[in-house]
């Protein structure tokens, strides 16, 4: 079992320290948020996520799991410190390396041991190049230190079995012993490992996440030549996805992805890729796309109504994905937005992310604490995540408590012959009305 440290306590990096913990290993997070460390060190997340509020506590309670604000007692008996810090989006939309370089700076001050250095965060090509240059320009001990990039794939919602049952780790090195002991420290995980060079490793991260970006996209754009067709594109997705070369997941239509990682991730890309006789065309249609397919449910509505000033609309679900309180990037942001500068008087429900969205949305918003409330007298209702309990809410109350029942279903939630059974005008994502 080793001594691991990390920086960052984030999804990434509590996620990572957490998991790391339950395996067996002793495991200091670092965060330079002293609040942040006292609520942790205190068994409270300030992220919503499943089980991963109990694993903390119990793996603090079995003494496997600190937390501090310092970085010289955070590195003192590390043998191998994780970089999971936030690379957030330049307005030039390319990643901002502040924090990870700040870090860097930390390791070269504080470490007193041997290290691996393993970034965990998603950072441009070259970047663990530039994070061992940096050390070695501030570093104050004779010691030696190795660079791993041992980029994430897990997703928000499903964190934590996506850290036990992921589908490959990915280990990038530049010697094969640093290599060996990260594959180590992961084996518990049981989960193929592909170890590879620093620069492969990467560009595995972006790659993976763009690609994910286009095969939403690309069935996206297929919804709406259903929609122009008379097809259904759950039933062509199907059809598609039985081909294993294919594959069924991520080829789920509706309005287009958010969140924190293939927004950021897919412009961060595509700056890396431009130089002055290439552009990554492909990546800034899939962008472009997404950032269409986000207000879509506003365009049907206006096709439908002719003009929204006036209109009550509910807009159910305001997290970019069901499990998640984060509204990062989420479509709910950008259609609220239209909404309102349409004129429309707008209500808006969602299970838990109702405060952070209060931080982030127009103060014109009406947030309610049920689906009943947020529906009433409405005229349209958008649905923007798909909530276990929006899906199961019942149809008639549609009808009872509408003025007239009209939904705009982004994220096709119910069946079109269930749908029929009730007096309400519905329309979905790249299904036949
Ligand atoms: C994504 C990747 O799935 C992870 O592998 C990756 O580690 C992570 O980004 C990251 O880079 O950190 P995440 O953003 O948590 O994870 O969420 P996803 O479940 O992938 O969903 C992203 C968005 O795509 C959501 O808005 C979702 O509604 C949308 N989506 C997903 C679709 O519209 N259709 C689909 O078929 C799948």
């Amino acid at each position: 079992m080793r001594n691991v440290a990390i920086v960052g306590t984030g999804y990434v990096g509590l996620v990572t320290g957490v998991c790391l913990s339950e395996i067996g290993h002793n495991v200091i997070c670092i965060d330079i948020d002293q609040e942040k460390v006292k609520k942790l060190k205190a068994g409270k997340l300030s992220i919503f996520e499943p089980n991963l509020e109990e694993l903390m506590i119990t793996n603090i309670e079995r003494g496997r799991l600190s937390f501090t604000s310092d970085h010289a007692e955070g590195f003192k008996d590390s043998e191998v410190i994780y970089i999971a810090v936030g690379t957030p989006q330049k307005t030039d939309g390319s990643a901002d390396l502040t924090h990870i370089e700040q870090v860097a700076v930390q390791i070269a001050l504080h470490a007193k041991r041997d290290v691996i250095v393993v970034t965990k965060s998603t950072v441009p090509v070259g970047t663990n190049e530039r994070i061992k240059e940096i050390i070695h320009e501030y570093l104050v001990s004779d010691i030696k230190i190795d660079i791993v990039s041992n980029p994430e794939f897990l997703r928000e919602g499903s964190a934590i079995h996506d850290t036990f049952n992921g589908d490959r780790i990915v280990i990038g090195a530049e010697c094969e012993h640093a290599a060996t002991i990260i594959e180590e420290i992961n084996k518990p995980f049981q989960i193929p490992v592909y170890k590879t060079d620093i620069r492969s490793a990467e560009m595995i991260k972006y790659a993976s996440n763009a690609f994910l970006a286009t095969k939403i996209s690309f069935i996206n754009e297929i919804a709406t030549i259903c929609e122009h067709v008379g097809a259904n594109v759950e039933d062509v997705a199907i059809g598609m996805g039985q081909d294993s070369r294919i594959g069924t997941k991520f080829l789920k239509a509706g309005i287009g992805y958010g969140g924190s990682c293939f927004p950021k991730d897919t412009n961060a890309l595509y700056q890396i890729a431009g130089h002055k006789d290439y552009s990554f065309h492909l990546l800034k249609t899939v962008i472009d796309v997404n950032n269409k397919q986000q207000t879509l449910l506003v365009d049907k509505a206006k096709k439908r109504f002719g003009f929204l000033k006036g209109k009550k609309i509910a807009v159910l679900g305001l997290a970019f994905k069901p499990n998640t309180d984060d509204i990062r990037e989420a479509a709910s942001i950008f259609i609220i937005n239209r909404l309102i500068a349409e004129g429309a008087g707008v209500t808006a429900y969602d299970p838990i992310a109702v405060k952070k969205a209060e931080r982030v949305l127009r103060p014109e918003v009406q947030f309610m604490s049920n689906i009943e409330k947020a529906i009433h007298g409405t005229d349209a209702v958008f649905i923007v995540t798909e909530w276990r309990e929006i899906i199961d809410f019942p149809l008639k109350k549609y009808v009872e408590l509408m003025n007239r029942p009209i939904i705009f279903d982004g994220r096709n939630c119910y069946s079109l012959n269930e749908m029929k059974k009730f007096p309400i005008e519905y329309y979905s994502i790249g299904r036949p009305i």
